[in-house]
């Protein structure tokens, strides 16, 4: 049994597209979206322990260990699975909170894929996206491992061919708690439900979010980042925000926008990946 598993990536998601289609009886929303991976993210790193103790061992500012999405998704595998093992674990967070790229929701899903390799638990994927579920409605798609066409609360989901592409993210600088924006009044939650095949004319056509209005109303320097980046593309914020996008038909067009970036704000380029980069540890 290998005692480590250094530098396993967690990467980010961007929503090309979000309608809100409705909403269940439970609160939740249904949701279409198109999830894309990018080559930008957190790393982790795991070392086996034989006392069944499960610990970080970095700090993550107003996360106490209790809440951290990969110390629950590492005791849910645990428990799960009856496994006996534990865990130091080692996180290396470059994603912004609050800003709508999956950041704690790929964490998670590294460690339950990362832990289940380590701990030799056999679990399948699909089980493993059944227990992701339990600690986030993005938390699937990242065990599902190809960028994909998402239906019901996020856990529904088809595979999905996306144009190759750089892509320039900006961060506003602000944390957008997700339940604020889905319980916004103003929210509209009738969209018009689309299929698969309607994806295939991306990026052609009049693609949204539907999440971006609320966010902008509540913080408004979205709405300025929004405005500076459409001068060079088609702008989006991807989930709740706050991280706005577009994408670029190469590297260098991606390095002349970031040249121009405001001081104010941080941003980076990043280049859309086919599938997640650890998929083959989930066959
Ligand atoms: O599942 P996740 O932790 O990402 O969701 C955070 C919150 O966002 C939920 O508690 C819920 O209030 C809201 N949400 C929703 N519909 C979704 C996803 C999230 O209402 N499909």
């Amino acid at each position: 049994m290998t005692p480590f598993l250094n530098n396993c990536p967690a990467p980010a998601k961007l929503n090309l597209f979000l309608h809100v289609t409705g909403r269940r009886n439970d609160g939740y929303h249904l949701l279409e979206t198109a999830f894309q991976f990018i080559d930008y993210g957190d790393v982790l790193h795991f070392s086996l322990r034989m006392d069944g103790i499960i610990e970080r061992s970095t700090t993550l500012s107003g996360v106490p260990p209790e809440q951290d999405l990969v110390i629950r998704a590492a005791r849910l595998l645990q428990s799960h699975s009856g496994c006996a093992l534990g865990a130091t674990i080692a996180l290396e967070k470059k994603l912004p909170m609050g800003g709508g790229l999956g950041g704690g929701s790929s964490d998670a899903a590294t460690a339950l894929i990362a832990l289940n390799r380590l701990w030799n638990t056999g679990i399948s994927r699909s089980e493993l996206m059944a227990l992701g579920l339990q600690l986030g409605a993005d938390v699937p798609f990242f065990l599902f491992g190809q960028n994909a066409f998402a239906q019901g609360v996020g856990e529904d989901l088809i595979a999905l061919t996306t144009p190759d592409c750089w892509y320039v993210v900006v961060e506003p600088g602000v944390q957008v708690p997700t339940p604020l924006i889905f319980s916004a009044k103003e929210l509209t939650r009738d969209s018009k439900q689309i299929k698969v095949s309607d994806f295939q004319q991306y990026p052609k056509g009049n693609w949204r979010n539907d999440l971006q209005a609320v966010a902008v109303n509540l913080f408004p320097e979205i709405l300025v980042v929004l405005d500076w980046l459409n001068i060079y593309g088609d702008a989006r914020m991807t989930g709740s925000g706050s991280c706005v996008f577009c994408a670029c038909q190469n590297e260098t067009s991606a390095d002349e926008i970031l040249k121009n970036l405001p001081e104010k704000w941080r941003a980076w380029k990043a280049r859309s990946l086919r599938e997640h980069p650890l998929t083959e540890w989930l066959k």
